[in-house]
């Protein structure tokens, strides 16, 4: 479908605007989970893994003692948070991507300023009750809200940048791309950063490498609560393509893969199991894996090499104490 065109607002009272670039493709995303599940290594993409329930469940992980990256991140924020904006100058539309609640990009908008805030999720659903609370905390600011599934490719509706282009990529969800599609996603970013007279930057949150025995619980968490966010996927695969995987049948296995310095999730079917949907089923042997989500882990210079390849002018990055967590500011 085409982009649409954002109209102009009147410049006074505002109340947030919608645009829901892509409609969800239910075709589409049942013949991508059939072959997903049909592979010699079954697969699902990590996307999967947020129905109503699994946002929930989710935002419980960031809540737990082992799952270190969301206050570590907000540690970074508020510790440096000034030196970040002193670093980026003016910000003309900041643009959040994978905003979810908003809660991240709300905690930096006094010091960013931005003229436009333009949040970015799957579903504009999911975002018209936390634009609305950003309208409130922020009346004169210009607010968007725009539906899209950028983990394929990232394409603004038409006039949605106005002024300095600012790209906001926190949580360290560029870890679910592969490397090599983290490189793509990044060229895209710096490429619609450069897309205003003034040329932009990218914000963005990359979890570091560290001993698996940090990483490894946090994936893993004592009262199961990851394992519920991972075998919920079933539940959902059962509704959008009419299987019926019990969750009973399966495990929880998180592990960190250092060769490929990622944690790997997936499910392992307790015994054998044969899985039926309406049109194929598939059989899985006791102990063979249904693959649900890859994190990737950077270093500070690897990261930093791949801004940079992507096309950025130079990059700052700003870590909290202990080393675990970057925030980098790449300059288009
Ligand atoms: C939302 C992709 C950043 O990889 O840490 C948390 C998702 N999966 N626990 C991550 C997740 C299991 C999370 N990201």
């Amino acid at each position: 479908m085409n982009p649409a065109s954002v109209s102009p607002t009147p410049p006074t009272v505002r109340s947030p605007r919608f645009i829901q670039v892509d409609q969800a493709d239910h075709a589409a995303a049942r013949d991508e989970l059939i072959d997903g599940l049909n592979a010699t290594a079954a697969h699902t993409s990590p996307k999967f893994l947020y129905d109503a329930l699994g946002s929930r469940l989710f935002e419980a992980i960031t809540e737990l003692v082992e799952y270190y990256p969301t206050r570590t991140e907000a540690a970074i924020f508020n510790q440096h948070g000034a030196a970040m904006a002193k670093a980026m100058g003016e910000v003309g539309t900041l643009v959040d991507l994978g905003a979810g609640n908003c809660a991240k990009a709300m905690g930096l908008m006094n010091t960013l300023t931005p003229q436009r805030y333009v949040a970015v999720d799957i579903s504009v659903d999911f975002l018209q009750e936390s634009l609305r609370t950003v309208q409130r905390a922020h009346p004169t600011l210009d607010v968007l809200g725009v539906g899209q599934d950028f983990s394929k490719s990232l394409q603004l509706p038409a006039d949605t940048l106005q002024g300095r282009p600012v790209f906001f990529y926190p949580g360290s969800s560029i870890g679910n791309f592969t490397p090599v599609q983290a490189l793509s996603f990044l060229t895209g970013v710096h490429e619609q950063t450069r897309a205003q007279s003034e040329t932009g930057g990218l914000l963005i949150g990359i979890d570091l490498v560290k001993a698996n025995e940090l990483l490894q619980p946090a994936y893993d968490d004592a009262l199961g609560v990851t394992a519920a966010f991972n075998l919920n996927v079933l539940l959902h695969l059962n509704r959008l393509i009419g299987s019926d995987f019990s969750p009973r049948d399966w495990q929880h296995v998180a592990l960190f893969n250092t060769e490929r310095s990622r944690i790997e999730m997936h499910l392992q079917a307790r015994r054998a199991v044969t899985v039926t949907w309406p049109q194929g089923s598939r059989q899985f042997e006791q102990g063979e894996r249904l693959h649900t989500e890859n994190s990737y882990k950077y270093t500070v210079e690897g990261f930093a090499a791949l801004l940079s390849a992507a096309g950025f002018k130079s990059s700052q990055r700003w870590l909290d104490d202990r080393g675990w967590f970057a925030v980098f500011w790449a300059q288009s």
